[in-house]
């Protein structure tokens, strides 16, 4: 399906869901964004989701957003349980607004949802020549270094800056070993995951995907990773009063209440230190980029390198809609 076409459907859809205009365009965006970086487990397959969380109110279609200022550099939005997509769109362009301001912009969010792909904010940082850094948490996926039973999410670390050309470096990385949405994928078309990503619910490995959802999934690096999506946990959920401590209500699976998710967005300028950052950076990169390359490598890439060009090329290409989301799209248009 063309983009254009995608794009006014989902919009049909999240209105007719209960969204307002601009909410349904912020989220039709960030839906077909996933699709065009090739993040298909945070795409359109989530569509359903987001709408069946709308009807049944566990998502606010008509949220009142409340924004605090702090002080000229930090703000607190209590998102009142709006769609995810649209509290973080709020939360980058005012942490955006804050750091132009003052040098350096901190927004913690409360009472918000499921946003999707955290670089997705990162780049419209990274476009206003920012550096940026995001945390959100997640449902239960990840068992803590130690423990029998998955309560950290897959709790996204995201790291972006400008790199002096026009592909701006976004590290944006889930701390399992593949994130959740690539299996919820292989679940719904029957199909198999990666050896050694998850455990079923008695401990053995396994390389059915719903088994793997029902188990729990494995950190990147062992207790490192576990240490990392325990820091994410404290500063998306502790720190800004979203949930924690494993209390996000699964989105496909826990329709008992909203998620209350908290969010985290981090914004400076790039030459609080140096005046010649994009200088530097574009001389730490090519000196990388220069090291002897490992077998079968053709080019050392940055993070965010592989994503911009999967976009740059799926843009000029249609959405493939697989058959059983066009199932969706027909249900949820009825
Ligand atoms: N909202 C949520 O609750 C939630 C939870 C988990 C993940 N997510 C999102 O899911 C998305 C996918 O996460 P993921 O862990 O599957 O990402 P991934 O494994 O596809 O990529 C991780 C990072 O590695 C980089 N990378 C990939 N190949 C590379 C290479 N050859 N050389 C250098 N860098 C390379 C990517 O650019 C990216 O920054 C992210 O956007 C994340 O924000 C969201």
């Amino acid at each position: 399906m063309k983009v254009k076409k995608l794009k006014i459907l989902l919009k049909k859809i999240f209105k007719k869901y209960g969204l307002k205009d601009n909410h349904a365009t912020i989220s039709s965006n960030a839906l077909i964004n996933a699709e065009l970086v090739g993040a298909y487990g945070h795409g359109i397959s989530r569509l359903k989701m987001y709408c069946d969380r709308l009807s049944k109110k566990v998502i606010n279609p008509e949220p009142k957003i409340k924004i605090k200022k702090i002080s000229n550099s930090i703000s607190y939005i209590d998102a009142n349980n709006s769609i995810g997509f649209v509290s973080a769109d709020i939360g980058i362009k005012t942490a955006i607004k804050n750091a132009k301001k003052t040098g350096i912009g901190l927004v913690a969010i409360k009472n918000s949802g499921h946003y999707g792909l955290s670089g997705y904010y990162a780049e419209q940082a990274v476009k206003k020549n920012l550096v940026v850094m995001i945390y959100t948490n997640a449902p239960p996926a990840v068992a803590p270094h130690g423990a029998l039973k998955s309560l950290f999410g897959t709790n996204p670390i995201c790291f972006g800056t400008p790199t002096g050309s026009k592909i701006p470096f976004i590290l944006d990385t889930s701390i399992s070993l593949i994130n959740r949405g690539k299996i919820r994928v292989a679940a719904r078309y029957n199909k198999k995951i990666p050896k050694g990503v998850a455990l079923d619910k008695f401990g053995n490995p396994t390389t059915n995907a719903k088994k793997a959802l029902k188990g729990v999934q494995l950190p990147i690096a062992g207790y490192r990773g576990s240490g990392l999506a325990w820091m994410v946990d404290i500063l998306s959920g502790v720190l800004t009063g979203g949930n924690h401590a494993g209390k996000v209500k699964d989105p496909f699976e826990d329709f008992t209440g909203p998620q209350n998710i908290g969010h985290l967005f981090f914004t400076f300028k790039t030459n609080l230190f140096q005046k010649n950052y994009n200088q530097r950076i574009k001389e730490n990169i090519r000196t990388i980029k220069k090291l002897p390359k490992s077998k079968g490598v053709k080019e050392i890439l940055y993070p965010g390198q592989n994503k911009f060009k999967r976009f740059k090329e799926n843009s000029k290409k249609e959405i493939k809609v697989p058959k059983i989301i066009k199932k969706d799209l027909k249900l949820l248009l009825k």
